[in-house]
């Protein structure tokens, strides 16, 4: 948390206070700016928060000072003109924010003030859950499917994201049947639901590992990473990075007949009702009857929080009646039903002690921060991660200065700012190093990319983070082979690379000191298992840039070895599910680059075989067909056979099966009802067939017909 202003007084006269008033407008406008449509903020909420509460404040006492546009009397847009946008069923406003424990008092004492006539006959029930740290979402659903999704926008109309919604993890495209049971009898036919988006803490960390490793730019945190990915125009890429979601609200939309049914009766049975329809609700809820049992709950939640893997910047105290939430009602911006409690920001300040740097399996060298040991969240933090150079140029951080450290929503706590102040005159900054610091290459910057590398494909450092790679859970997963022994491998000559590791011997490893027939035998029987892992998990082992786990499942889908695989055009790649463009042209240059295939031709003289496991019997003798090396797709429903036996059929044949309409298509086998993947071929020119010609070229082909397509 930024330090309070020293001075909290206000000024000496109303014309001093208009300057002070006009220049705190300019710079909140500039944070929001900042904060929703370019995702990506310079100061924290914290910080902005105390800018907005000191313009509250001089709106206060000088109300002629507030405008009609001032900042304080609106929620802020995320309003993004690639979008369509929609009027929100209900505005959808913002929440008032509290930091110190005593406003949680104060709004308790204003709730039971202003609950008048009958509402205050109720008792008052509070209810305290997670204040999810992502992007606010509104989703309908109407006769079971959903039917739009929209983001907060300017409060009274959102942007319209419902395809990148319908990927969010929890959120179906159609409810399961009986869904109306949810709902008080009789349910209605649409309703909507709102809450928030995120993404896992996992999920983040993992994206950026991939980033990284392809010397791209992190994404700075979870929360602007969610923000920068519901606005991606590219679904797929929106499905790859995987959303999660939490609903929190739930209420029925206008029947056909202009009549709206009842909403439910308090905030606890919309969680319930949530959790009937299936949707992810956050299993965190608390319910206090008076301040000092919210005060309970906050503290069992902040006590909770380094554990969750999503961010949390508080908590939601929220009244639980839904008729006493109509009775206090809302401002323009927040209902007065509700409050934010943030927690504490997790900074720390600490002296950085030094500047290391770090290479990694790409060759990618990331300098870190190495710092006075000091208390951050619960834990000692002695390192930070700085990122790259562009990064520490931006926040000029020098070694001997004094930092703000916070754990972010990145695993790895970073480094937010420099004390300019507190510097002595010693401090000094460090240059991008010219030569990689383990084996002293020349460093190379790739055209586009902001990451450093080591040039040097044999860098001791790539070696050895390439094997923990091959060797890691996901990947071979050997038993026996932890980064200690790697390097130890690494350092007697034993191994280079991961083809190696298959010719190690029994005498020899039994020989080595620490080592005895025990290990060595382990070792063996773990190499033994890497031969037989599921051909995804060894695509993932190659260490292709960008290619984590699930890319490395939909290539293995749809790639039955690796002599398919490297044929693969990146138009062909950048066609599946999950793979755009970016990451067709990695593999693809991975696989056409020096190292790439070198390692693949190592490995399979090691016989470590990058095939799928069970090949179907029909692959291996098909020879020149009209199918072969063509990208089908299908489109429609084919009366003579299911869409697996068709694909199954294409496949044996030695064709592919695309999921969507692009250049790189070579035929759409369009069925009946066909729709817009039909018009997409038509309109780029794609080779069309019917069902009957389907079949006639199979027929022809393989000697198959309708039925028995799947089985040849
Ligand atoms: S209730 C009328 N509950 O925080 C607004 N909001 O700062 C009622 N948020 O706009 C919102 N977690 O986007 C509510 N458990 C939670 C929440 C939550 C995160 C977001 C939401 C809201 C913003 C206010």
């Amino acid at each position: 948390m930024p330090d309070r202003p020293a001075d909290d007084r206000l000024p000496p006269d109303p014309a001093a206070a208009r300057a002070e008033a006009a220049a705190l407008r300019a710079q909140l406008r500039h944070h929001r700016h900042l904060y929703y449509v370019e995702a990506a903020p310079e100061i924290t909420d914290a910080e902005y928060d105390e800018l907005e509460r000191r313009l509250l404040a001089l709106e206060a006492r000088w109300p002629e000072l507030a405008t009609d546009d001032t900042p304080t009397g609106d929620v802020g847009s995320d309003a993004d003109a690639r979008f369509p946008s929609l009027p929100h069923s209900r505005p959808m406003l913002s929440l008032a924010n509290t930091y110190e424990p005593g406003e949680i008092d104060e709004f308790v004492t204003r709730l039971r003030r202003d609950l008048t006539g009958p509402s205050a006959a109720q008792p008052l029930r509070l209810t305290v859950e997670p204040k999810i740290d992502g992007v606010a979402l509104a989703v309908r659903y109407r006769d079971g499917r959903l039917e739009v999704g929209l983001t907060r926008g300017d409060g009274r109309s959102g942007d319209v994201v419902t395809a990148n919604a319908a990927t969010i993890a929890g959120v179906p495209a159609r409810l399961p049947d009986g869904w109306q049971a949810a709902f008080p009898s009789p349910s209605p036919h649409a309703f909507e639901v709102r809450g928030e988006t995120y993404l896992a803490l996992s999920r983040f960390a993992r994206l950026n590992d991939e980033r990284a490793e392809a010397g791209l730019e992190p994404l700075a945190n979870p929360r602007n990473a969610t923000a920068g990915t519901l606005k991606t125009l590219d679904v797929e890429e929106v499905r790859r990075r995987g959303l999660s979601a939490f609903f929190y609200q739930i209420f029925p939309l206008p029947e056909p007949d202009g009549e709206t049914a009842p909403d439910l009766p308090d905030h606890t049975a919309e969680l319930v009702a949530l959790r009937a329809l299936g949707l992810p609700v956050n299993p965190f809820l608390r319910v206090a009857d008076d301040a000092a049992g919210v005060h309970a709950h906050l503290a069992e939640l902040q006590a909770k929080r380094d554990g969750l893997d999503y961010q949390t910047d508080g908590a939601v105290v929220k009244v639980d009646s839904r008729a006493q939430q109509l009775a206090l009602g809302a401002t323009a911006k927040a209902p007065r039903w509700g409050v934010a409690y943030k927690f504490a920001a997790e900074e720390a300040t600490t002296v950085l002690r030094d500047i290391t740097l770090q290479v990694g399996r790409t060759g990618v060298i990331t300098p870190v921060a190495e710092l006075e040991p000091v208390l951050l969240a619960g834990t000692t933090v002695g390192r930070a991660t700085l990122h790259n150079w562009d990064e520490l140029e931006r926040k000029d951080i020098r070694v001997g200065d004094t930092v703000v450290v916070a754990k972010g929503g990145d695993i790895i706590p970073k480094v937010l700012r420099v004390l300019v102040e507190r510097r002595a005159g010693g401090e000094r900054p460090l240059p991008p190093p010219d030569r990689c610091p383990v084996c002293a290459s020349p460093t190379v910057r790739r055209e586009g990319e902001v990451a450093l590398r080591c040039g040097n494909a044999r860098c001791p450092a790539v070696m050895a983070g390439r094997l923990r790679h091959f060797a890691g859970r996901d990947a071979c997963d050997i038993d026996g082979l932890g980064g200690r022994w790697i390097d130890f491998f690494l350092e007697r000559g034993l191994v280079r690379d991961a083809a190696d590791l298959f010719a190690l011997r029994r005498e020899v490893l039994a020989g080595l000191p620490g080592w005895g027939e025990k290990s060595a035998d382990r070792l063996l029987a773990g190499l033994e298992r890497a031969r037989r892992r599921p051909w995804a998990a060894k695509i993932f082992a190659l260490g292709i840039p960008q290619v984590g786990v699930s890319t490395a499942l939909t290539l293995a889908r749809h790639y039955r070895g690796i002599d398919e695989l490297v044929a693969a055009t990146p138009g062909q790649l950048a066609d599946l599910p999950d793979i755009g463009p970016v990451v067709g042209e990695q593999v693809c240059s991975f696989f056409a680059g020096q190292d790439g295939g070198e390692r693949v031709a190592a490995l399979r003289a090691a016989g470590f075989f990058l095939e799928q496991e069970e090949l179907p019997p029909a692959a291996a003798t098909v020879g020149d067909t009209w199918f072969s090396g063509r990208t089908f797709v299908l489109t429609g429903t084919l009366e003579s056979m299911t869409r697996t036996q068709a694909r199954a059929a294409i496949e044996a044949l030695g064709g592919k099966v695309a999921g969507s309409v692009s250049r790189a298509t070579h035929v759409v086998v369009a069925g009946d009802k066909a729709g817009g993947k039909l018009d997409k071929a038509r309109e780029l020119g794609v080779e069309i067939v019917d069902e009957a010609g389907f079949r006639a070229r199979l027929a022809t082909e393989a000697g198959v017909s309708g039925d028995g397509a799947g089985d040849g």
